[in-house]
């Protein structure tokens, strides 16, 4: 183990460690999109995964999991609380996601981050080779550039952020704005989903870390030592789920799920983590309105949402969940006859083939964030739909409305334009929803996660792997 010449470092390991009843703990594989693009990289070059096993207290070796070397960092129950679920997720992710819901500013919080920050460094030094290329993910590791490269000068430090990054204004408001934008600039290149995201980060660089402007737009100067920013916008295995989605045994459960809600005209479905960034209560209230006009009928039109649980014990998180199963239970009460919900509503996570077969099953998909990053739903939704039909709804908020320009897009601020779109979308002409479904497809089929990882490893300077046609 170790000695890794590429490293990937992310809040989270590709697996999770499970409590079983009787004690025992097992590993469960989350198999993410991140990890798929990345395995060719991570075995060609002894690659290793730094992360945190998903559970508090745990006592974990460093282990090899088919073929790739994962080394957990150890976080305590207090680490959980102040570290991840507050500052990561109480304080930055509300923060900039533009503060759709209100940031806490705990200092204590703040001291976890910048220990737990630290310990993930300690652990990135021990692990990497000489000169290794090191690729740090996201909100919960903004110090770890500066502190690495703190320890390890010789390492090349790439970072992605997964979530936007916020309006000026709005990261002004944060007490340790400076650290983080310094602790950003330890990398040679800061990757963002969007030019925008780039941008913001430039500005309060040069204003609150004394960089100074680099070769054109994309780069600035800290110390005399070129960091490089840009725009690198995710995306998902298309190949593999566009095949996942042609299997007789997706095609077959889609069409059982259709009958088992007693086959309707039209499917409307939402797929999401339950976030209160994700606008789940905009959609439900549009619905709900379309039923109540009479636009819509429930007789012939349902909707289902899937809710992934996450972070069940951050405040914001309760809440929004009260209010939507509320929301649902006030729908049904007035809608639904007895075996026919109006509104299906599913807390749970769903294997992936289950999401394919939903996704061919649903005549729309509304995909309505007040602000997301990127939003994958959305491009899976496209990648499954080889038989071009299907009408996607999109915020505008969405990193992906940049790219997927041929979808119906929304402000999901504005519930009557929520509505009519929706409306559109279930009156949509098939010929004219075909074509924008195929313009779509040609944009998410021809930008996968490899494409992804490649252009920002190039843009690091790491040639690809021995073999590799990418
Ligand atoms: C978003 C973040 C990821 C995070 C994921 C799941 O996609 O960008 O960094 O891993 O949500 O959230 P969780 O808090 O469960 O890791």
């Amino acid at each position: 183990l170790s000695d890794a010449e590429f490293v990937v470092v992310a809040n989270r390991l590709p697996v999770d460690l499970e409590k079983l009843p009787d004690g025992t703990q097992r590993w469960k594989r989350s198999p993410g999109g991140l990890v798929t693009a990345l395995e060719p990289m991570l075995r060609s070059r002894e690659g290793a995964w730094v992360g945190w096993p998903g559970l508090a207290d745990a006592e974990v070796e460093p282990l090899v999991e088919d073929g790739l070397q994962l080394h957990p960092v150890m976080l305590s129950s207090q680490d959980v609380e102040e570290y991840y679920e507050g500052f990561s997720n109480g304080t930055l992710w509300p923060l900039y996601h533009d503060v759709v819901a209100p940031p806490a500013f705990h200092r204590h919080w703040w001291q976890s981050y910048v220990r737990v920050n630290q310990r993930f460094a300690e652990v990135v030094a021990d692990v990497a080779a000489k000169g290794a290329t090191v690729w740090v993910q996201d909100y919960q590791l903004q110090l770890l550039p500066a502190a690495l490269r703190e320890l390890r000068p010789d390492l090349r430090i790439g970072f992605f952020l997964h979530i936007p990054f916020p309006p000026t204004e709005l990261f002004m408001q944060l007490p340790w704005r400076t650290r983080i934008v310094e602790g950003l600039l330890g990398a040679d290149l800061v990757g963002f989903h969007t030019p925008g995201g780039a941008r913001n980060f430039r500005w309060l660089a040069t204003r609150l870390a004394g960089a100074s402007p680099g070769h054109g737009r994309t780069e600035v100067v800290v110390d005399g030592r070129p960091v490089k920013l840009g725009a690198y916008p995710i995306s998902i295995d298309s190949a593999n789920l566009d095949r996942l989605s042609r299997t007789p045994e997706v095609l077959e459960r889609a069409k059982q799920i259709r009958s088992d809600l007693g086959d309707p005209e039209r499917v409307v479905l939402g797929v999401d983590r339950l976030d209160y960034t994700k606008g789940i209560d905009v959609r439900l209230r549009a619905f709900e309105e379309l039923l109540v006009e009479g636009r819509i009928d429930s007789e012939d039109t349902v909707m289902i949402q899937l809710a992934t649980p996450s972070r069940e014990r951050v405040e914001h998180y309760q809440k929004m969940r009260n209010d939507i199963e509320q929301s649902v239970g006030r729908i049904n009460g007035e809608y639904a006859r007895v075996g026919h919900p109006a509104v299906h509503y599913l807390h749970q996570a769903l294997p992936r083939e289950e999401l394919a077969a939903f996704f061919v099953a649903a005549d729309v998909m509304l995909v309505t964030p007040l602000r997301d990053g990127m939003n994958l739903v959305a491009k899976e939704y496209v990648a499954c739909r080889h038989d071009n039909g299907g009408a996607l709804v999109l915020s505008e908020f969405a990193g992906a409305a940049i790219e997927l320009k041929d979808a119906i897009l929304v402000n999901p601020h504005d519930t009557d334009g929520v509505k009519n779109a929706l409306h559109a979308a279930l009156t949509l002409d098939p010929d004219e929803g075909r074509r924008r479904m195929r313009a779509m497809r040609r944009q998410v089929m021809g930008h996968d996660v490899d494409r992804w990882a490649r252009s920002f490893l190039d843009a690091l300077g790491l040639p690809p792997p021995e073999g590799s046609h990418s």
